[in-house]
């Protein structure tokens, strides 16, 4: 019998990739536009298998409710999981997810961010539009010779670098866990605040990286620093950014991801009167680019979401095991096929 899946907050391009594909795997699929919230869990009775993004906050009451329709699976189709309480969904769901799906797509749109920004490419295109081709205010710097701090050289980290260091930047980095890849020169967070000129985020959001860019290392930071986020918005205390931003201590902002992010992107609020102040007031800034959590979105990337996604959900319902489930305590988990040491996930 095929695999019953809802799929929340699913947009345009989800169902266009997953129907294109799931002809390959006995799936039945059903999208709901919504969150999956304490509103809509309801939605799921019925259900094999559940199917969320970045932005479903999935509770431990939302996991109760699963539980009570006798839901077993959680498929996150994204590699971050920090929008599930993954400590009590342990016994309860098995929670599976996307781990890498194209490291290439978030580590090419944090370059096209930098480079948009430094270069002015976004007042460019609006002057040039009204035949408007004055250079005026418009003078960027070489990213060539310029230092750049990287936190968290993960998958999308390493793409990241290789990308700055074709450009011939000097990357300082940092991690909580280094590899001992001979490209990458390790350092500490403090003489990455004091030496970098742009500081690029590819570490996940934990307890620790928590508000990692706040008031304290703002302060610590080279005047006229840019932040790039394309990682998870509450990595940065947005208020401290925006201070810092009008004391000119940072010098731009490219924001792929905002800590408040979850009621707002994804959706069309043009013509309706936002309330986040902050987000508002730093759209305003000449210096800060925002887009809205589009760093994943390319061909490849959705592609491999989906199938692996697919693969993921099927897998698991035929065998009970799944090589991608998050596990909250490797020794617990049977057959637990994971190999970093020192690394619960
Ligand atoms: P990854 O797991 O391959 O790499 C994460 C790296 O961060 C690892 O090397 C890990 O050791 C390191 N790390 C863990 N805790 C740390 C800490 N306290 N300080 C410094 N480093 C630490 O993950 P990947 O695939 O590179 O993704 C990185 C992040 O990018 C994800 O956690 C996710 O939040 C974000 N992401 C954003 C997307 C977007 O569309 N904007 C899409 C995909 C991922």
């Amino acid at each position: 019998m095929s695999v019953k899946i809802a799929l929340f907050d699913a947009q345009e391009y989800d169902r266009a990739s997953f129907d294109a594909i799931k002809e390959n795997y006995d799936v039945e699929c059903t999208y709901f536009d919504t969150h999956l919230t304490e509103a809509t869990v309801s939605l799921c009775e019925g259900f094999d298998a559940i199917c969320v993004f970045v932005n479903d906050k999935i509770t431990s009451s939302i996991i109760d409710k699963l539980e009570k329709y006798g839901i077993r699976l959680l498929a996150l189709r994204c590699a971050g999981y920090n929008n599930v309480d993954i400590e009590y969904a342990y016994g309860r769901l098995h929670i599976v997810r996307v781990p890498a799906y194209s490291p290439y797509a978030v580590a090419e749109h944090a370059i096209a961010m930098l480079l948009t920004s430094i270069r002015r490419i976004h007042k460019a295109y609006i002057r040039t539009r009204d035949f408007n081709f004055s250079l005026s205010g418009l003078t960027g710097f070489d990213l060539h010779g310029k230092t750049i701090g990287v936190i968290g050289t993960g998958k999308i980290g390493k793409c990241f670098i290789d990308i700055c260091l074709g450009f011939g930047m000097k990357v300082l980095a940092f991690d909580k866990f280094p590899s001992d890849d001979p490209r990458i020169t390790y350092t500490t967070l403090d003489e990455i605040w004091k030496n970098a000129d742009i500081i690029s985020l590819h570490c996940p959001l934990t307890d620790e990286t928590m508000h990692l860019i706040d008031e304290e290392s703002i302060s610590k930071m080279k005047r006229g620093v840019i932040i790039v986020n394309t990682s998870r918005g509450a990595l940065i205390d947005s208020e401290a950014l925006l201070n810092a931003i009008k004391s000119r201590q940072v010098g731009g902002a490219c924001l792929d991801v905002y800590e408040e992010e979850s009621n707002l992107f994804f959706r069309d609020f043009s013509g309706h009167i936002i309330d986040d102040d902050i987000l508002a007031r730093l759209i305003s800034m000449p210096n800060v680019i925002v887009s809205s959590h589009q760093a994943f979105l390319t061909n490849e990337a959705l592609y491999n979401i989906a199938d692996i996604t697919l693969s993921n959900v099927t897998e698991f319902m035929a065998s009970g095991i799944c090589k991608n489930e998050i596990c909250y305590k490797c020794s617990k988990f049977p057959n637990c096929t994971r190999e970093q040491v020192n690394k619960c996930f």
